[in-house]
């Protein structure tokens, strides 16, 4: 203030000084609300993954970087970078699509590239998926000179393309040609990776299998998270052609005795001592299919294959964007039933009168999704992720669900949307709100000394307001002090 006292006194320079250094602040501190702006409006963690070679998919399933939405999303995460194990580095698994040289389409710096109109966006780059393997990872981890090797470049790498982190998808430690001391050299790798990746402020996650049998064997629960800075948990494929019989592909619940639901896998995972503010649950944006000559129930025997979507073209997975026009289909014959205990929807096709097939799939809708980011909120998770964008109604080809909110208490009406396309991202930040809102509601308040606390969770964001206005207002006051 002295200072301030000082400058009023003096000349004309010096204040015209201070008037554009106010000026400064205040356009500084505007640009800041709006930055903050620029996001989903809740406190928790929505964790959008692009397969990026939906980019091949046919017609209006082709997905590329323009397509994706950023103000939906806090982090994307760019799916998938390969391991070369020869070298003991990360590397891209299409130059052409991912990188710029050589006339590449440069997908990686597209992607970065949004965070300079959504500043709030936080952009990782995934290593791995299910078609990478296990084999290689097991090789890289097992030596101490090849993983100080890799960490030090894959940090190198992800800064180059301007990522903000590395999101780890081995799929899984110690399964599928992996060894059992796989679990050990994980723990290894993530606390490499934590300590080189301090040095540059860069977040580091990993995708974690929901399997009982996956967790038990994979991950040292309690050391990986320390250096993690997220789980993301792949709560789905729970059931699938596979089984040679009809199931749901990620239940929420199922019934005691049985570990293959959502519930069951984030319970485990709280109770090896994962905490809830690193867990985050993963929602899928696709439905597992099933071929049958009986009825098209769960339970029905199947005949492993299942069958394939249009743009998808992968047999026994379709798209939330090929169900859902389907569905929205009148005349294509399928029907589709709600199933309350786990969440999902089971729709089914009339009998081919040719090969006498009944065709099956299970999937989420949007009251399946609503319903997840419920019990997220209620378990108190960082929130939710989801596999993966690309195949939500990104275009917006099929009417809306109409019961999307049908088991939240406080919500009577769906809220009105500008838009029609993204469907289930949009139902997530809907839903997480309402959630926040509705725990509020639930948790009794006990007065207490909390007017001394830091503001947390849903209060963050009005809390920003406040910590907003008072610094512009008296930076008014003052500027309007200066002006005789
Ligand atoms: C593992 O590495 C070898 C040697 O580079 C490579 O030929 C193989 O394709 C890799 N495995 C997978 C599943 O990518
Ligand atoms: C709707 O389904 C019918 C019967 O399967 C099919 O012939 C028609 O092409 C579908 N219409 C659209 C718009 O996909």
């Amino acid at each position: 203030m002295q200072t301030f006292m000082a400058l009023r006194g003096g000349g004309g320079a010096g204040r015209w000084a201070l008037q554009s250094l106010l000026l400064a602040i205040i356009v500084g501190t505007l640009w800041a609300s709006v930055a903050a702006r620029t996001g989903p409006a809740h406190s928790k963690v929505v964790v959008c993954y692009i397969s990026t070679w939906a980019v091949y998919r046919p017609g209006d399933g082709a997905y590329s970087i323009e397509n994706f939405d950023p103000s939906l999303c806090t982090h994307a995460v760019y799916a998938f970078a390969g391991l070369d194990i020869t070298q003991s580095v990360i590397k891209s698994l299409d130059p052409w699509q991912d990188l710029l040289e050589e006339y590449g389409k440069g997908g990686y710096e597209r992607l970065t590239g949004l965070k300079r109109s959504h500043p709030h966006l936080k952009v990782s780059l995934a290593i791995g998926g299910w078609n990478e393997g296990s084999r290689n990872y097991s090789t890289l981890v097992a030596n101490v000179q090849q993983r100080q090797h890799f960490v030090h470049q894959v940090s190198g790498f992800v800064r180059k393309y301007n990522f903000d982190g590395l999101d780890l998808d081995w799929e899984y430690p110690t399964q599928r040609g992996g060894s059992p001391a796989d679990r050990e050299n994980f723990v290894s790798l993530t606390k490499e990776l934590r300590e080189e990746f301090d040095g540059h402020g860069l977040l580091l996650t990993s995708a974690i299998g929901a399997a009982k049998h996956v967790i038990d064997q994979a991950y040292d629960v309690r050391q990986i998270t320390r250096y993690l800075d997220f789980l993301h948990i792949m709560c789905y494929d729970y059931h699938g052609s596979w089984d040679h019989k009809v199931g749901y592909n990620a239940p929420l619940t199922a019934p005691a005795g049985d570990p293959l639901s959502v519930q069951h896998t984030i319970d485990y995972l709280l109770e090896l001592g994962a905490p809830p503010s690193k867990v985050v649950l993963g929602l899928p944006f696709y439905g597992r299919t099933f071929k049958t000559v009986a009825q098209g129930n769960v339970d029905d025997a199947s005949d492993g294959v299942g069958f394939q979507g249009p743009f998808t073209r992968e047999d026994g997975f379709l798209g939330y964007n090929e169900i859902c026009r389907i569905l929205s289909n009148k005349t294509s014959g399928w029907s589709k039933k709600w199933d309350a205990p786990t969440s999902q929807i089971l729709a089914k096709s009339e009998r081919n009168v040719f090969t006498q097939d009944v065709s099956v799939v299970t999937f989420d809708s949007s009251r399946s999704i609503a319903n997840k980011v419920k019990f997220a909120v209620q378990k108190k998770l960082a929130g939710v992720m989801v596999w993966s964008v690309d195949t939500d109604d990104f275009l917006g080809k099929c009417e809306l669900d109409e019961d999307t909110f049908a088991d939240f208490r406080l919500v009577t009406n769906s809220p009105r949307r500008l838009n029609q396309n993204y469907p289930l991202l949009r139902t997530i930040n809907e839903a997480t709100t309402f959630a926040l809102d509705e725990l509020a509601a639930d948790e009794v308040v006990v007065p207490d000394d909390s007017e001394n606390e830091i503001p947390h969770g849903n209060n963050a964001a009005a809390a920003n307001v406040v910590s907003l206005a008072l610094p512009i207002s008296f930076v008014f006051t003052l500027l309007l002090s200066l002006r005789h």
